[in-house]
């Protein structure tokens, strides 16, 4: 056992426990945030930021950690642990160019990924599974660039097609692909004891699936860079390892999409129509909090961009409907839309705080995964295997049996 990993994780975990009240409040659900009278400087630094300045904070995860630790007791050190785990870099070797013909068919940033991926995973057993594989990508530039056997599992039949397609001229090195529910029961038949499993960007059960799978079926090694923690049938984030059950910190589910919150770098329009969108939830949730006579957020359905044809008023009304509200007496329609708008000016500063503990809960969440192999009798490591411009999930941990 990595006795690094186990007090890294045990001095994380007594960190964030402490500071829980910065990273679990919700500056777009809590018009008070209860840190006010804790950080009061700080409350005051972030409302004063200009538009620029906060732009420059959310387009930079490190920038907006060094300015919020300058207030928070505490944080630089906290902050200070994650240097722990290893920073890249290696890079990938020059791509061959008889690898290069497979970039054609996979987007830009994939394509990056996968190199960096390959190049951070070595081969330890005697066939590769690409668990949750889409189109088979990372498995085909691992079969093609190691002259190995992999097997894809997908539970899109269209992808399975499509990726057996993209594998069909294979010269070197076998895909296969089956169309499986990597959560139901049969998919341990299509595992075998020697495999090395690999998953790239596998969603909250589905990679969990694979953590607890790996201990059960003797499998050689496991490759996992998870994304979207999230997306998990539990409302609390189980934890696997016999440390992080015996400890106090509890995530919520709002509390992993923490973790993969990034502010929305979409194209002008797409952003502008978003915040218009954010906007008018923030109006609707003053105006509910006095319809209803209670100070509490009320989570509203997710609604597509159309709606903003319907304007203000039409939101608040279908919202309304949705949630079973009265709306009797005419509100003063002009009145919450301004208020929404400020309200979504002050929150989206406030917010920088929590915000500023993302990688800190991720990093506990890959350690807790990390130390449940450990247990298992595999080794382990947690790094990062690819600059965050490519993808801001990307931590990698590399687990094996000797
Ligand atoms: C985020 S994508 C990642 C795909 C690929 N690994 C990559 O990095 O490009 C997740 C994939 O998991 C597949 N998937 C979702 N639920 C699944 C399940 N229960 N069983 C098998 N595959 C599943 C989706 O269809 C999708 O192709």
């Amino acid at each position: 056992m990595n006795s690094n990993y186990v007090s890294l994780f045990s001095n994380l975990s007594v960190a964030l426990d402490t500071h829980k009240a910065y990273w679990q409040s919700h500056a777009f659900r809590e018009p008070e945030l209860p840190w006010r009278a804790q950080l009061p400087d700080l409350h005051a630094a972030l409302l004063a930021l200009g538009d620029e300045s906060l732009l420059e904070l959310e387009s930079d995860a490190g920038a907006l950690q060094r300015f919020t630790q300058d207030y928070v007791p505490g944080q630089d050190a906290l902050l200070k642990m994650l240097e722990g785990i290893p920073s890249l870099l290696r890079s990938p070797d020059e791509i061959p160019s008889e690898m290069r013909f497979f970039a054609k068919h996979i987007p830009g940033r994939k394509w990056q990924q996968i190199q960096y991926f390959s190049a951070h995973t070595e081969s330890r057993g005697k066939r590769f599974i690409d668990w949750c594989c889409g189109k088979g990508h990372l498995g085909r530039y691992m079969a093609r660039s190691r002259a190995a056997d992999v097997l894809g599992l997908e539970w899109d039949q269209v992808l399975v097609d499509e990726g057996r397609d993209l594998a069909r001229d294979m010269v070197e090195g076998t895909m296969d692909l089956q169309c499986c529910d990597v959560l139901s029961r049969e998919t341990v038949d299509h595992l075998a004891s020697k495999d090395h499993v690999l998953a790239l960007h596998a969603c909250g059960d589905l990679h969990r699936q694979l953590l607890t799978t790996a201990v059960l079926k003797p499998m050689a090694a496991v490759s996992i860079a998870p994304c979207c923690y999230q997306k998990t049938r539990a409302e609390r984030y189980e934890f696997l390892s016999r440390q992080g059950q015996e400890q106090a910190l509890a995530l919520r589910r709002q509390d992993l999409h923490t973790m993969v919150q990034e502010t929305v770098t979409a194209p002008g329009a797409v952003r502008r129509r978003r915040i218009q969108l954010q906007q008018w939830r923030l109006g609707f949730d003053l105006l509910q909090r006095e319809l209803r006579g209670e100070d509490t957020y009320m989570t509203t359905p997710s609604l597509p961009q159309s709606v903003l044809k319907l304007g203000f008023k039409g939101f608040c009304r279908l919202l309304a409907e949705r949630r079973g509200l009265s709306l009797s007496a005419e509100p003063d329609w002009d009145h919450y839309e301004t208020l929404g708008e400020q309200r979504f000016a002050e929150a989206r500063r406030l917010d920088v705080l929590r915000l500023s503990y993302r990688r800190a809960l991720e990093v506990l969440v890959l350690l807790d995964q990390l130390l449940f192999l450990q247990e298992h009798g595999f080794q382990a490591e947690l790094r990062e295997f690819c600059p965050r411009e490519l993808s801001p999930r990307n931590l990698l941990i590399n687990a094996w049996r000797d």
